[in-house]
C-alpha cells in the first residue's frame, strides 16, 4: 500500500503525523507507521487542518507487527520522517483475532464494519471489571449481554445483586431467582459491622458505648447458645444468637440503679437507641431479617447458603433481588450479600474449580463515598483487594464512578466505559486506565446508546465497541412519561394503595 502520510514528531508513544488523503483517517481508527524490519500500530486520537491539504494527527502506538505476528507494546519508537500508512484489513484481523480462539467476543468494532472484538475471557472475569455510563447509555443491557454468553456455561458461578428487579427475565432458565424480603436473611448472619450499621446510628452522642456494650452481649450471646464452636467464637462468626438479648440487658443498663440507689454509668444512656432498635424490629419490613421463620438455629446455616447461592438448583447464574429491601438497610444487606459470597470461597477448600463471579448493579447506592455509612463500602474494598486470592471477582455497575472510591475502582483491569457526560466522572476514569489511554477517553461523551469503549487487560486494544443487543432485554426501569400520558389510564385502586400503605407490603 502506498504510504498516505508521515510522522512529524514523536513524544514518548504518541506521534503527530501529517497526511494529506484525511478521508481515510478519523478519530479512533487505525495507522501504522513503517519501520525498516517492523510495523507500529497506533490509534488517533485527534485531527486538525495544518495547511490548505494537509491534515495534522496524533495518534498513540500501541503494539506492532513483526514476522507476521501482532504483539503489544513499542519498544520500538519510529522516527521522524517515517512513512505511515492505513493498516491492511489483514492486518487488523491479524491483531483482533489474536483471542478469537476463546469465541468470546461482546460486539462488533463500531469503525470497522463486520468484524467483532475478540477478548480474552480468562483475563476479563478473572480480574475485577467495571462498568460505567451515564443513565441510559446501556450499562444494564451490556451486563445482560456479558451474563448471558457465559452463563450457559455448565460451571459459571454468577451472583447479581439486582437493586431494580431488572434482570428477573434477562437469562431464563439460565437464572435462579431470589427475592430477598420473600427470602429470609436471619440478622444473626451479619457480621458486628453490619449490625451496627443496622441499629447504631452514628449521630447518636451514646453511639460508641453502645457499639461496646453491644458486642459484649453478643459474644456472650453466641457463646451460650453454640457450646460446641464455644472455643472458636469470634462477634463475626456466623451462628445464632438471641436479639432479644440484646434489648433486655440494654434496657437493664438504661435503667440501672447502684446498690446505693445512684445511677448506673449507662442510666438513660440507650433509650434513644431502645426506641430505634423496638420501632425496626417490629417494623413489618423488616421481618425477613428479624423474625425468621426458617432459618432460626446455627444448624440452617448450611441449607441457607444452598438457596441463597442456588446451590442446589445448579443454576450458574443467581439473581438476588433486592428491590423489596428497605432503602434504610440497603448498605448493610449489600455488605452481608457480598461478603457471604466471599467467606463462602474463602472457607471453601475447592474454590479453585468454583471462580464465583459477584455483579454489583447500581453500586453506588451503597459504595457511595459521601454516605455516612461505610460499611458496604469496607466490605467490597477487602472483596476486591483480595477476591483474587479466593477465586472472587467483582464486576462494578455504576453511572456515577466518581462517587465509588478508588480503592475500589483502582482494583479493576479491565473497563467496559459508555456514554459519559460528566466531566469529572471522565477525569476520573482517566485516572483509573494506563497512561496511553488516556487521549481515547475524549471520544466517550460521543458514544452512541449500547456502545462502549473496553478497554484493559483483557482486550487487545483499546476498541469503540458496539455491543451486541442482549436476548432478552433486562427490564429497564424508566418508565416513558410521554408515551403513558398519551393513552387513557385504568382508574387508580385507591383502596388499594392505602391499604398497602397502611400495612407497609409492597
Ligand atoms: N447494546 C444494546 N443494543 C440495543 N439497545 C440497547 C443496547 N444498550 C442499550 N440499549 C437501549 O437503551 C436503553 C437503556 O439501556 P440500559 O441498559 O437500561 O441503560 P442504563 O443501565 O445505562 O441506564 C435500553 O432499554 C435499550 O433500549
Ligand atoms: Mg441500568
Amino acid at each position: 500500500m502506498e504510504p498516505t502520510g508521515k510522522v512529524v514528531s514523536i513524544h514518548g508513544a504518541t506521534i503527530v503525523g501529517e497526511t494529506n488523503s484525511a478521508q481515510t483517517f478519523s478519530v479512533g481508527s487505525y495507522v501504522s507507521v513503517i519501520l525498516e524490519e517492523s510495523k507500529l500500530l497506533g490509534v488517533i486520537t485527534s485531527l486538525e487542518l495544518a495547511s490548505e491539504e494537509r491534515i495534522r494527527f496524533t495518534a498513540n502506538l500501541f503494539g506492532k507487527f513483526s514476522g507476521g505476528r501482532y504483539s503489544r507494546g513499542t519498544e520500538e519508537l519510529p522516527y521522524p520522517g517515517a512513512p505511515i500508512e492505513v493498516p491492511e484489513d489483514s492486518e487488523l484481523d491479524l491483531i483482533f483475532n489474536t483471542h478469537r480462539r476463546y469465541d468470546f467476543a461482546l460486539g462488533e468494532i463500531s469503525l470497522l464494519k463486520g468484524k467483532r472484538n475478540y477478548m480474552d475471557p480468562d483475563r476479563f472475569f478473572s480480574r475485577h471489571v467495571s462498568v460505567v455510563g451515564a443513565t441510559g447509555s446501556g450499562k444494564s443491557c451490556a451486563v445482560a449481554t456479558i451474563l448471558q454468553k457465559v452463563a450457559k456455561l455448565p460451571g459459571a458461578r454468577i451472583i447479581l445483586l439486582d437493586l431494580h428487579d431488572e434482570y428477573s427475565e434477562a437469562f431464563g432458565d439460565l437464572a435462579e431467582k431470589v427475592n430477598i424480603g420473600d427470602f429470609e436473611l436471619p440478622y444473626w448472619t451479619m457480621n458486628f459491622d453490619e449490625l451496627v450499621e443496622t441499629f447504631i446510628d452514628p449521630d447518636d452522642p451514646a453511639a460508641k458505648s453502645e457499639a461496646v456494650v453491644m458486642s459484649e452481649i453478643l459474644l456472650n450471646s453466641k457463646r451460650s447458645k453454640n457450646v460446641a464452636y464455644k472455643d472458636s467464637l469470634t462477634i463475626d462468626s456466623p451462628v445464632y444468637f438471641d436479639l432479644s438479648d440484646i434489648k433486655v440487658k440494654m434496657q437493664a443498663l438504661d435503667t440501672e440503679r447502684l446498690p446505693n440507689g445512684k445511677e448506673g454509668p449507662f442510666y438513660g444512656s440507650f433509650t434513644r437507641f431502645l426506641f430505634k432498635f423496638d420501632t425496626k424490629v417490629n417494623d413489618k419490613r423488616f421481618e425477613f431479617l428479624f423474625k425468621p421463620k426458617k432459618f432460626k438455629t446455627t444448624e440452617t446455616f448450611s441449607q441457607f447458603l444452598e438457596l441463597l447461592f442456588g446451590l442446589k438448583s445448579g443454576k450458574s447464574l443467581v439473581v438476588l433481588n433486592l428491590s423489596n429491601v428497605p432503602p434504610e438497610v440497603i448498605n448493610a444487606i449489600a455488605s452481608l450479600l457480598s461478603r457471604l459470597v466471599f467467606d463462602f470461597n474463602m472457607w471453601n477448600k475447592y474454590r479453585a474449580n468454583l471462580p464465583i463471579l459477584l455483579v454489583l448493579e447500581e453500586a453506588h447506592n451503597y459504595l457511595n463515598t459521601r454516605n455516612s455509612s461505610q460499611t458496604a463500602r469496607r466490605t467490597i474494598e477487602r472483596v476486591v483487594k483480595e477476591g483474587r486470592k479466593y477465586g472472587v471477582s467483582v464486576m462494578i455497575v455504576s453511572q456515577r464512578p466518581l462517587d465509588i472510591a478508588e480503592s475500589i475502582m483502582s482494583q479493576c483491569t479491565n473497563f467496559v466505559v459508555m456514554r459519559l457526560s460528566n466531566p469529572d466522572d471522565q477525569a476520573y476514569i482517566g485516572k483509573l486506565v494506563p497512561e496511553s489511554m488516556v487521549d481515547l477517553l475524549d471520544i466517550i461523551p460521543a458514544l452512541k446508546q449500547g456502545e462502549a469503549l473496553l478497554i484493559g487487560d483483557a482486550c487487545i486494544l483499546p476498541v469503540r465497541t458496539k455491543l451486541d443487543a442482549p436476548d432478552p432485554f433486562p427490564k429497564s426501569k424508566d418508565v416513558d412519561f410521554y408515551t403513558k400520558w398519551s393513552i387513557l389510564p385504568p382508574a387508580v385502586d385507591l383502596d388499594n394503595v392505602v391499604e398497602r400503605w397502611r400495612k407497609i407490603s409492597y
